[in-house]
């Protein structure tokens, strides 16, 4: 049995990794939010897999790239969180999931947030990328602002690490 599980989120500024963490840790939108959530620990018994679970932010405005790759190494799972509103940010993901994969083979879920500001779902543009990288377990959409999805989102991280379903070793991904 593990004894923890780390999880960073990762992505492009604005796109609402912070504001995705103190929506989870308070069940409210933050109207204000710094650049970078401290990290915080739930215990145990308050998390579906009974696992105490870090959940760490990452903000390019106040980390160099040193610390982002330490991150990286640290973590079980890593979010790569996009808005789906912000076209740039969507175009994004592949090359943060080719990065990460250079350095780490750990879970990787995309995260579509600010599912409340559209219409229409981004999976048909994420899919494609999904296949391309073994490594990322699943994708989400979801909301801070409405909360929708937050839950689940960590729970699936969660899930990831705990219960992996995809390959561990991948030998024709790494070039
Ligand atoms: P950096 O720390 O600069 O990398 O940004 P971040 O990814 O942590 O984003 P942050 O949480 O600071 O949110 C950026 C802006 O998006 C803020 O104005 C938030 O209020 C807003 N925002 C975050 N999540 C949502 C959401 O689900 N819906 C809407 N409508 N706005 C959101
Ligand atoms: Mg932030």
């Amino acid at each position: 049995m593990r004894k923890d599980v780390r999880i960073l989120l990762v992505g492009e500024p604005k796109v609402g990794k912070t504001s995705l963490i103190m929506s989870l840790v308070s069940e409210e939108f933050p109207d204000v939010v710094p650049y970078r959530a401290e990290e915080i620990t739930i215990p145990a018994d308050v998390t579906p897999e009974r696992v105490p679970t870090h959940i760490v932010d990452y903000s390019e405005a106040e980390q160099t790239d040193e610390q982002l790759f330490q991150e990286i190494s640290k973590a079980n799972v890593i979010c790569i969180v996009y808005a789906v509103n912000n076209k740039k940010s969507i175009e994004k993901v592949s090359s943060s999931a080719a990065r990460i994969s250079i350095f780490s083979l750990v879970p990787l879920i995309l995260v579509g947030n600010k599912s409340d500001l559209v219409e229409h779902s981004s999976m048909e543009t994420i899919l494609p990328i999904m296949n391309q990288y073994s490594e990322i377990e699943t994708c989400v959409e979801c909301s801070a602002k409405n909360l929708k999805n937050i839950s689940e989102l960590f729970y699936y991280a969660q899930k990831a690490v705990l219960h992996p379903t995809g390959p561990l070793y991948c030998p024709e991904k790494k070039d």
